[in-house]
Order: structure tokens, then C-alpha cells, then sequence
């Protein structure tokens, strides 16, 4: 496992953005989850290697943050917030109609690899409760009509 020379390119130009090496490990770990798919314990160790540290502490920072995925995951990653002000509008909801719409629970990924289901901390849109955000694209004040609209536009 390793980048390929163009992620390799990114890499070193990512660090050589920052004082010293380890505070580029969010963007190196982002890096190597754009060339890999998830971050597994193969992943983390190339990181760790590549960034001068221990796989343990490249680990903690991966299961820390909600954005990188241990496990593999579906196409569509579909996180909903699950914060106080989405809760008050109604994510609890969006959460429940997305798990009878997919069959399938929080944590879960479906049969044909389409859709991966996560729960999340505020993603800083609270002012547009309830959201979701799926891969890189927010899905703001969601409704049922527009789960509808939004899961059968993702294919
Ligand atoms: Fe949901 Fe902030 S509480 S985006």
C-alpha cells in the first residue's frame, strides 16, 4: 500500500506547507483517504510511516475525527447530524426514515455498496436544521419529500 506518485506530489506539498511535518496529519490522513477509500490498519501504518509516528497515534486521530472512515464505505456517505439544534428539528426523524429507506442502521453500510449511514456531531449548518451532509455536499432543512428526492438522485 502506498500513494501513487501523484498523491505522493500532494503529500509533499502539503507538508511543506506547515512548520513541521505532524501538523499536516489531518490533511495527509484526508490525502490517503481520497487514494485509498478508508483508512484501515494498512493505511495508518504507511501514514505513521510516512509522517515520522507511532501507527498509535496516527490511529487516535483517525477514530477521533468523524470524517475518516475506518471501515470501507458505501458511494454515497450519508452523515446526519444528530446535534441539539438539528435534534430539535427533527434529525432523530431524518435518521429514522433514512434507516426504514435503506434498511439498514446507523454505523451500516447497504448490500449493493450504494449507501453508508452515519450519525455525526454539528457540521456547523445549524442555522439550516435538519441537515445531513453526503460525501462533500451539505443536504440542508430536510424533509421527507426531500430524503425522497435526494437519496433517488444518488445512484
Ligand atoms: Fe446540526 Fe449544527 S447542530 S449542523
Amino acid at each position: 500500500l502506498e500513494f501513487s506518485p501523484e498523491t505522493y506530489k500532494k503529500f509533499e506539498e502539503t507538508v511543506a506547507r506547515y512548520p513541521r511535518k505532524e501538523a499536516a496529519m489531518l490533511p495527509v490522513l484526508y490525502l490517503a483517504q481520497g487514494e485509498f477509500g478508508h483508512l484501515g490498519p494498512e493505511a495508518i501504518e504507511y501514514v505513521a510511516k510516512l509522517m515520522g509516528q507511532a501507527p498509535a497515534r496516527v490511529h487516535g486521530v483517525v477514530s477521533f475525527y468523524s470524517m475518516y472512515n475506518m471501515k470501507p464505505i458505501g458511494r454515497h456517505h450519508i452523515q446526519v447530524c444528530r446535534t441539539l439544534p438539528c435534534a430539535l428539528r427533527g434529525a432523530e426523524k431524518v435518521t429514522t426514515i433514512l434507516k426504514h429507506k435503506l434498511a439498514i442502521e446507523p454505523g451500516q453500510t447497504t448490500a449493493d455498496g450504494r449507501f453508508t449511514l452515519s450519525e455525526v456531531e454539528c457540521l456547523a449548518s445549524c442555522g439550516t436544521a435538519p441537515m445531513m451532509q453526503v460525501n462533500d455536499d451539505y443536504y440542508e432543512n430536510l424533509t421527507e419529500e426531500k430524503l425522497t428526492e435526494i437519496l433517488d438522485s444518488l445512484k
